[in-house]
């Protein structure tokens, strides 16, 4: 299955496309003026992506209802409803992956945010069954996620920024992946914006926010100046799911368009002096000079949406794992598993005995907590859960954190059995603390004898790993040369 779409045209003229699978996972960010044209882009991703994948649409200016007319989106008019009925659909939706459009039009600032944070939280709380991916696309993301705090209630603010935070930098793992837009990127929380790797930079005024831009796109700040100049419809984009390189993209054409179109300037009414004052002084309200009037439609109960949500046609209802899932779901477990691989190695070590099993019965016994937690595989062979356990004994159970390199690095230099320990020492010099006992080196060493951990600390030392130094009171202290650390005396 062909997952990727075209969006536009490069300066030569073909045609750019973005890996719609990519970009679920690595999530998207635009930036241009009022007027740059990064509805219109939201949009055209929208269009050519309905196919592929659920759409779920936060849309405070109501511009994107009119995808109903050509497509299957349903649209939840967020003013006609509370936040219980909210959020009620936000589940609902992830239950029967249907696409629509949140339309917070008629609503107030605050309640605008209200209402979007309300929805998003029940995506987000979704059970685990209902992870479903989801492209979840955000305009004017900086109204939700706003970087300082503005003219609304702080409560209000907390709580739609914490919902766009959980979007943006947890959402991945359930499948709900960000596409958000923003007239100003100061304007928007870092931390929101942060979490994106895709780029779509339109025309952009601001000193600030263009030096933004063009930091996120590794420009060099003369380079951004182009970003000044693009005209309407024209963008950089960069990412792993559109260039490598950041490339100059004009965006294609719609099909759906914006129910008012431009407000652009239109022809005055012809009346003479007297017409007008007829017009004006009325006492009947006379026939105006037509313009578009948008008829309101009733208010949908929320029963009666419910149900239309749950009749709308999912995507791939025929595929037990549709394949724009795979990488999505591919990262989600890797995730998952890493926090179970942590959490099990945790429980492990909580009984001090652990250390003295043999290895084979320890490996086995995480086998089995491991399916216990639903993993669908072991997520370690024997050969990485022996290096793991050894680290986790050490103290160090997340390897990947970047705190941890330093002691790593000299800790591989070490025959594997006294990582352990050696790592034991390294985070109590790292963290300022007294030198571990020879109880808890042992247990690390997985020996209760005397003369063996001291044999362990003259290796150590002759290899250069550490340092020793006992003071006039007997008292130790370990020095890592390497990293210039100490811990305590002890
Ligand atoms: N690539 C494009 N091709 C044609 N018209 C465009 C394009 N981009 C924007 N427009 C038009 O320009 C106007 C402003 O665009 P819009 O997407 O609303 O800007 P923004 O959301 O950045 O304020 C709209 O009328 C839109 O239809
Ligand atoms: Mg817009």
């Amino acid at each position: 299955m062909k997952t990727s779409i075209e969006i536009g045209t490069d300066a030569a003229g073909q045609g750019v496309r973005i890996d719609v699978q990519e970009l679920l996972a690595t999530r998207l960010l635009v930036q241009g003026n009022s007027g740059s044209g990064k509805s219109h882009l939201l949009r055209r991703i929208l269009e050519e992506s309905a196919a592929l994948v659920q759409q779920i649409v936060i849309d405070p200016e109501g511009d994107f209802v009119t995808l109903a007319d050509a497509f299957s989106h349903v649209v939840i008019n967020g003013g006609d409803y509370d936040e219980r009925e909210i959020a009620a659909m936000g589940a609902r939706i992830r239950e029967h992956r249907a696409s629509i459009v949140l339309s917070l039009e008629s609503l107030d600032i605050e309640a605008q945010m209200t209402c979007a944070a309300a929805f998003l939280n029940a995506l987000f709380d979704a059970p685990r069954e209902h992870w479903f991916p989801a492209l979840v696309v955000v305009d004017e993301a900086q109204m939700f996620a706003p970087s300082a705090s503005g003219d609304v209630s702080d409560t209000v603010r907390r709580a739609s920024l914490s919902a766009m935070t959980n979007l943006m930098c947890r959402g991945r793992k359930r499948g709900l992946a960000g596409a958000i837009a923003t007239q100003r990127l100061a304007k928007l929380a870092k931390n929101v914006a942060a979490e994106a790797s895709n780029f779509l930079m339109g025309r952009t005024f601001l000193d600030i926010d263009m030096a933004r831009a063009a930091d996120l796109l590794g420009m060099e700040r003369r380079q951004a100046e182009a970003i000044r100049d693009l005209e309407r419809g024209h963008f950089l984009g960069l990412g792993p799911a559109i260039s490598r390189r950041p490339l100059s993209i004009r965006i294609g054409a719609t099909r759906t368009a914006t129910r008012m179109g431009t407000h652009s300037l239109m022809p005055l009414p012809v009346a003479d002096g007297d017409d007008m004052r007829s017009m004006l002084f009325a006492e009947e309200e006379v026939p105006a000079v037509p313009c578009a009037v948008a008829v309101e439609p009733e208010p949908v109960a929320a029963g009666e949406l419910l149900e239309r949500i749950a009749a709308s046609e999912p995507l791939h209802a025929d595929a037990a794992a549709p394949p724009v899932l795979d990488i999505v779901e591919a990262a989600a477990e890797a995730e998952e598993a890493d926090a179970v691989v942590i959490a099990t190695l945790a429980a492990m070590l909580d009984d001090p005995d652990s250390a003295f099993q043999p290895e084979a019965m320890l490996f086995q016994d995480f086998s089995v907590r491991c399916r216990m937690a639903k993993l669908r595989k072991v997520p370690l062979d024997l050969a990485a859960f022996r290096r793991r356990f050894a680290l986790a004994k050490g103290g160090v159970f997340d390897p990947g954190e970047p705190r941890w390199q330093g002691a790593l690095a000299v800790a591989d230099r070490l025959p594997p059995d006294m990582v352990a320990p050696f790592l034991q020492i390294a985070r109590a010099a790292m963290e300022g603390a007294p030198c571990p006992d020879d109880e808890l080196l042992g247990r690390a060493y997985g020996s209760r004898s005397p003369g063996r951990i001291r044999r362990l600390i003259d290796y150590m030392e002759k290899q250069g790993a550490i340092v020793v130094r006992a003071d006039f009171g007997g008292r130790r202290s370990i020095g890592i040369p390497e990293l210039g650390l100490s811990t305590e005396a002890e």
